[in-house]
């Protein structure tokens, strides 16, 4: 009754008389972090964005933007993680990885690279996005200044960022064929340099790095005292040379940070499996990172991935087979575009137009490529003022549909070259439309 009569007791508000709570006068704040991850490459996603807007209209968009492989996924990791799954492998498991599958990839990559790697180097993480995050954030801080060979891949730029440092850009000349200019990496390190980044296979350019090149790195981060951070998750899809990890190079095990993933050469990006590989003391500190953000990986997609570490599939060679083979006929095809030139990869899944001749920013050519052809690439320019001028052809489509999109790229260079020579002056056009020799002296 007591209670009744408290409640009775209380005066009766109607809920408009509740007086609302204050409003702030400012937004709520984030942290310097969150708003230092805002740093991205999103300037390069807007025309695949707006491919995406069009194609939920019912256009028939075809999409080379996107490096997401369109190969099925073996079918012996697609079994052993149902089995895992079956079998109940659903828990908690270890910060850093199951431990058979720690040695499983320290013994992939000393049979790869012919030097010691032992569990202790080596920790496994949902992908080598969250690879090189990690381990950046363990090595870099405030103030401190990171290496970059230009242009980067689009998520490097805010991985940076988020650790307070700043990211020193050295070019890579599209002239040298995107490989990088030693003397000018030399020349960007200061006091305040904490480590060189790499990427080879190199995204967007396709550039794999050579082996004199890879020594000639790591004597800079010796003589420097540097850590190189090398993101390899192209490592299995090099064509023009063989791949050189930097786990291979010798006098670098102290500072060497190597990234991959099985996400493009498995063809199973939405399994988020990679690892980082390097000095125990920097594996115990992406480890403690890893307990606070993600505490363990799944454990049914790293028994589903056990077989792929402990031997080399024949899907993994029939993939980068393929990629071989679609580079190939895709620059023999866009050999017949004018005022363009295609830049066949040296490794990777991409290839790069040069549409520099053609008098079109390239923001500008992807946006009329994809209004009258309905082909969506992704404009160069974000990634760097080196790849400005390009578009990134992605080549995950089986032969026939990505030759049908190289058909209407080709179409479209032909129309704007009529375009550029019917509003050139008379003179100027000889040597006829399309002039292969034409192009050669304007570019
Ligand atoms: C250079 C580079 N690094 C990292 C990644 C992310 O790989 P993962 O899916 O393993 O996180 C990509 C994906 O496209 C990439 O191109």
């Amino acid at each position: 009754m007591q209670a009744t009569e408290g409640l009775a007791a209380a005066p009766f508000r109607p809920k408009a008389e509740v007086s609302p709570l204050p409003l702030r006068a400012q937004p709520m704040q984030f942290s310097p972090m969150a708003e230092r991850l805002s740093v991205s490459g999103a300037d390069a996603w807007t025309v695949h964005n707006e491919a995406t807007r069009l194609r939920a209209t019912g256009r028939d968009v075809t999409f080379l933007t996107i490096g997401d492989p369109d190969q099925a996924a073996p079918e012996v990791v697609v079994e052993a993680a149902v089995s895992a799954l079956r079998r109940g492998r659903k828990g908690y498991s270890p910060y850093a990885g199951l431990p058979a599958v720690r040695a499983a990839i320290a013994a992939r990559i000393e049979r790869r690279t012919g030097r010691a790697c032992a569990s202790a180097n080596v920790i496994v993480m949902p992908g080598a996005q969250a690879g090189v995050f990690a381990a950046l954030q363990c090595v870099a801080g405030a103030g401190d200044e990171v290496i970059l060979p230009e242009p980067v891949y689009a998520t490097y730029p805010a991985v940076i960022s988020a650790c307070g440092a700043r990211m020193v850009n050295v070019p890579l000349d599209p002239a040298r064929g995107f490989h990088p200019d030693l003397a000018a990496m030399e020349r960007a390190i200061t006091p305040r340099t904490r480590a060189i980044w790499i990427n080879t296979p190199h995204n967007p350019t396709g550039a794999v790095f050579d082996e004199e090149e890879m020594n000639a790195i790591a004597a800079l981060c010796r003589r420097h005292d540097l850590w190189l951070i090398s993101d390899e998750v192209y490592e299995d899809m090099a064509y023009a040379r063989a791949h050189v990890s930097a786990w291979s190079l010798a006098d670098m095990a102290d500072r060497t940070i190597v990234v991959s993933s099985l996400s493009k050469s498995h063809a199973i990006p939405g399994f988020r499996f990679g690892w980082v590989a390097g000095p125990a003391p920097l594996v115990e500190r992406v480890t403690n990172l890893v307990l606070c953000m993600l505490f363990g990986g799944p454990p049914f997609i790293q028994e589903g991935v056990l077989p792929a570490l402990e031997r080399d599939l024949p899907e993994v060679a029939a993939l980068r087979e393929t990629y071989r083979r679609r580079s190939a006929a895709f620059s023999a095809l866009l050999e017949a575009a004018p005022r363009c030139r295609l830049r066949a990869p040296e490794g990777g899944m991409f290839a790069l137009l040069d549409v520099r001749p053609t008098g079109l920013p390239s923001l500008a050519f992807a946006r009329r490529l994809l209004d009258e052809e309905s082909v969506a690439v992704l404009p160069c320019d974000a990634f760097g003022p080196s790849a400005a001028g390009h578009v990134r052809i992605s080549l995950t489509l089986p032969e026939p549909e990505l030759m049908a999109a190289g058909r209407k790229i080709v179409a479209f260079a032909a129309r704007l070259a009529s375009e550029a020579e019917d509003a050139q002056p008379q003179a100027e056009s000889v040597g006829g439309k399309h002039s292969r020799a034409t192009i050669a002296a304007r570019d």
